[in-house]
């Protein structure tokens, strides 16, 4: 069977999440928009898990949360918005971004390689964090229209610290996007004290259904629907609602607020994740781990390797460890044989054999369908030992 070291790729729905969508599947007349009983139960029942996804982001009223098929639809959905409302406005965002952020920038502002670009990319530290003079710089440039940066970086898990910078745009008069899609049940969210106007979630990275996202947006910030059409969630995103997936989505939701306050559940995650690394970090000489180790998430850990006798990159460990049934990514985007060195590990001053070197292991709660248990992850560990001792080989 699969060993599953990739949960912040994607997470399976839970159990509970799947008994709570099953009746919803099949259910004549549950579309949330009649009149009739079957249809006002189903607008009960997204009105619950509405408010069970505030919950998870700190309690703002639920009619700030609008539900979408996904993160990148909400990301898009805010970035657009913003580049509605200023149309001559500009953009700001980190180089350590998910590709959802800096496309959805790219085709709003114009990507920051071309001519009429209206986008600043803030650097990032060696350890993965942001620029926040050169953000505070950039904001008092004139005429931002949008910020966006992430919360849990979905490749190193660095935890990026965002106090201040929602009164620093408000006072700019930009928008204030995060993308929190890798943070729920890992750190814990609140939209006040983020101070933002708009946040992005995905159902399938917190043992949600996959094909479900939300987003929450501040009150009286104006949204552009991506989708138009008939008036559901409140003119900002048409189409008859997914009844199911929002349920389970809500159930998700539930269980990811719980964990994320969870010190027992936390540091858990932490020992496993520890264990993993510990032992990779002694079996692969010159082996070293991406991104702050003191403020991450507890499930994940980027390792990069010293390939640079082999001429070869994580494509190739990847390779051998899926050949064992070990699930895990690089840090990059993949094609069969090379990958392309990962952006954010470039951003953070790697070269490109580092960067393209580099292994992410991610993992999830106990008691979730893609635990993994300790001698699982002894054995992770000791295939990603053989895996790197078997390319060393190759190049002697
Ligand atoms: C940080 C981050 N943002 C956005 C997304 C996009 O989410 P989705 O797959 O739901 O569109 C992902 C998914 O990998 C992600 O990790």
């Amino acid at each position: 069977m699969a060993l599953h070291f990739d949960c912040n790729a994607t997470t399976a729905a839970s159990p509970e999440v799947i008994e709570a969508m099953l009746p919803w599947l099949g259910r004549p007349g549950a579309n949330p928009s009649a009149t009739h009983p079957a249809g006002r139960e189903a607008g009960r029942a997204v009105r619950d898990a509405r408010t069970d996804v505030a919950q998870l982001i700190g309690g703002p009223p639920p009619s700030s949360i609008v539900f979408t098929s996904c993160g990148s639809e909400s990301t898009i959905t805010a970035i657009r918005s913003a580049a509605v409302r200023n149309p001559s406005g500009k953009a700001v965002l980190s180089s350590a971004e998910h590709s959802a952020t800096v496309k959805a920038v790219s085709a709003c502002f114009g990507g920051a390689e071309s001519s009429d670009s209206r986008t600043i990319r803030i650097p990032v530290d060696a350890r993965g964090h942001l620029d926040r003079s050169a953000l505070f710089d950039a904001l008092e440039s004139g005429d931002v229209a949008l910020v966006s940066l992430i919360l849990l970086n979905n490749e190193t898990g660095v935890i990026s610290d965002l106090s201040g910078i929602g009164e620093a745009c408000r006072a700019a008069g930009a928008l204030f996007h995060i993308d929190a899609v890798q943070a729920p049940a890992k750190t814990p969210i609140d939209v006040a004290v983020l101070d933002c106007d708009f946040l992005s979630l995905s159902g399938h990275k917190f043992h949600g259904p996959r094909g479900i996202g939300a987003l929450y947006v501040r009150g009286g910030v104006p949204v552009e629907s991506l989708i138009v059409g008939g008036p559901q969630e409140g003119e900002r995103r048409a189409g008859t609602e997914n009844v199911p997936a929002i349920v389970g989505l809500g159930v998700a939701a539930k269980a990811a607020a719980e964990r994320s306050v969870d010190a027992a559940a936390q540091a858990g995650m932490a020992s496993s994740r520890d264990r993993l690394e510990s032992k990779i970090l002694t079996g692969c000489p010159g082996s070293w781990v991406n991104g702050d180790v003191e403020r991450r998430a507890a499930n994940t850990s980027n390792i990069g390797f010293d390939l640079a006798a082999t001429g070869l990159d994580a494509t190739a460990l990847l390779a051998l460890l899926h050949d064992q049934g070990i699930e895990v990514s690089a840090g990059s985007a993949c094609n069969s044989s090379k990958s392309a060195p990962s952006a954010v590990l470039r951003a953070m001053g790697q070269d490109d054999a580092k960067a393209a070197s580099a292994l992410r292991f991610s993992l999830a709660h106990q008691g979730t369908p893609d635990a993994v248990s300790p001698d699982e992850v002894d054995a992770c560990g000791q295939a990603v030992i053989e895996a790197h001792q078997a390319l060393m080989g190759l190049s002697i």
